[in-house]
């Protein structure tokens, strides 16, 4: 859902004094072949927090290759239960395909409605783009999911980071009200996202 390109390609120098909607391009008579591709052969670490769940991004950021071509890749790595927890896209349609493990796929619509399926090697998902989703390995062993995206830069808004681990914090009085609890629940659960 990027704007369209005007050109072949436009590999991002990052590095670039001037700030645009995505990022220059490097000339191309200094662009090569070793632009184009990126190796996602690499499992991420998975056991660094409690959700026990790794991405690695093939976006602009690490992929400079994709600037103004509207597409990027993640690989997700999970350890047995490991969760990828609810979050959403603004700029991106996500589509994955599971690779290895038994892997729990949700979101929740515009009307509220939950929709979600366990998965297995060799299928794929759709999360329409915005919408709040997660993936929850459910198998015993690991798990491994490419998702694919089409935007050069889809953003990730975790809900429970977002609301629970801003800085500076959201008020409690906020949270309080919205989700219909008390202030040592608000505290406990800010407690754990640094904010
Ligand atoms: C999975 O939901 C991902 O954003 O890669
Ligand atoms: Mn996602």
């Amino acid at each position: 859902s990027d704007p369209d390109s005007l050109q072949d390609f436009c590999v991002a120098d990052l590095n670039a004094s001037i700030s645009i909607n995505g990022f220059p391009c490097i000339p191309a008579s200094k662009v090569s072949a070793s632009d184009f591709f990126y190796d996602l052969s690499k499992e991420g670490i998975t056991n660094t927090s409690n959700l026990n769940f790794s991405v690695t991004p093939a976006n602009v950021l690490s992929f400079p290759a994709v600037n103004t071509l509207g597409i990027a890749m993640n690989r997700v790595d999970f350890g047995p239960g490991g969760l990828n927890p609810p979050h959403s896209h603004p700029r991106a349609t996500e589509m994955g395909l599971v690779l290895d493990g038994s892997i729990l796929v949700g979101f929740v619509t515009t009307s509220n409605v939950y929709y979600s399926k366990v998965l297995t090697p060799g299928e794929v998902f759709v999360i329409p783009r915005g919408l709040v989703h997660f993936q929850k390995n459910v198998g015993n062993g690991k798990g491994i999911v490419f998702t694919s995206f089409n935007s050069q830069m889809p953003g990730v808004v975790i809900s429970s980071t977002t609301l629970f681990g801003s800085q500076p914090p959201m008020p409690n009085e906020v949270l309080t009200q919205a989700f219909q609890v008390d202030d040592a629940v608000v505290n406990s659960i800010k407690s754990k996202f640094g904010s």
